[in-house]
């Protein structure tokens, strides 16, 4: 994983802490912990429930790892991991290039784009994308989401879904500040899903927009991203919107995908079939 600039809340430590569950995970865990300047305890710290204080846990547990929430009513934990049974379920079961996501890019014009996911989260879409043949590269400005994803890919090697992982390529980089850095096109299509609003209730209640809004921060720079991103791209701009969201300020989509529970705002930059 490439590590240029991230982004991280300033009360992390008081937030997170990291935990190595077996003896092949010591390093890379204790490496993490002093990256993000957070405690760090391990399995041959036990018994130790201190750990147990902190609002979330990082675990690394053989080759996987997940974040779990701590207190009574804490829900499940959060893994980037492409092996638990929603995303092999989608794999198997999804409706290929005829899903929204696949006909917002333009896989359905009989093209094979390569993709920047510039705000990758944990992979799900960016894990679709390369299972319909994109090479795709995933940017993700939270360190510790990062991490997730960099662990979900490792422990992808070596599986049946290792030829898809392949053609995922992260780096951990806020996406404004390396779309700026870059002299040239970046991609065919550059996709966005950027933070769902906070004040959207049923994106609130899910486990996951819990753990992003207390570890990753509200930070929106939506509409520089836009911008860049529309600069950047050769073919398109996409940017996934919850169903009834408003546009991301500045230019205006061509067209839109609209779904039960989300939306697809296509920003044409040319036509894709010209990619043939
Ligand atoms: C809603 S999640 C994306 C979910 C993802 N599409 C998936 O399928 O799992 C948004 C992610 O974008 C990241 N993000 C927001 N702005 C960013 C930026 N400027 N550069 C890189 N990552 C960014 C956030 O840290 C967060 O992890």
């Amino acid at each position: 994983m490439n590590t240029q600039q991230s982004f991280c809340p300033t009360n992390i430590s008081q937030n997170l802490c990291i935990y190595a569950a077996a003896a092949s995970t010591l390093d890379t865990a204790a490496a993490f912990a002093q990256a993000l300047q957070v405690q760090f305890f391990s399995y041959q710290d036990t018994p130790d429930p201190y750990f147990l204080t902190f609002p979330f846990v990082f675990v690394y547990e053989g080759e996987k790892a997940q974040i779990i929430q701590t207190g009574k009513s804490a829900p499940g934990p959060v893994t980037a991991s492409f092996l638990q049974g929603k995303t092999t379920h989608r794999l198997k079961f999804g409706g290929g290039k005829g899903q929204m996501i696949a006909k917002a890019v333009g896989l359905n014009k009989g093209v094979l784009p390569t993709i920047l996911d510039a705000t990758a989260g944990l992979a799900q879409d960016a894990f679709v994308l390369a299972s319909l043949g994109c090479e795709i590269t995933l940017l993700e400005r939270s360190p510790i989401i990062a991490e997730l994803i960099a662990s979900a890919l490792r422990e992808a090697q070596g599986t049946e879904i290792q030829d898809i992982t392949a053609r995922m390529h992260l780096n951990s980089v806020d996406a404004c500040a390396w779309l700026a850095d870059q002299t040239g096109k970046v991609a065919d299509v550059i996709y966005l899903d950027p933070m769902y609003p906070h004040s959207d209730k049923s994106a609130l209640v899910k486990k996951e927009m819990r753990l992003f809004h207390t570890l990753v921060g509200e930070t929106s720079d939506d509409a520089e991203l836009l911008a860049r991103a529309i600069q950047k791209a050769r073919y398109r701009v996409v940017v996934k919107r919850p169903r009834k969201g408003e546009t991301i300020q500045g230019q205006q989509p061509a067209h839109q995908i609209l779904g039960k529970s989300c939306r697809y705002d296509i920003y044409p930059l040319q036509r894709m079939e010209n990619l043939k």
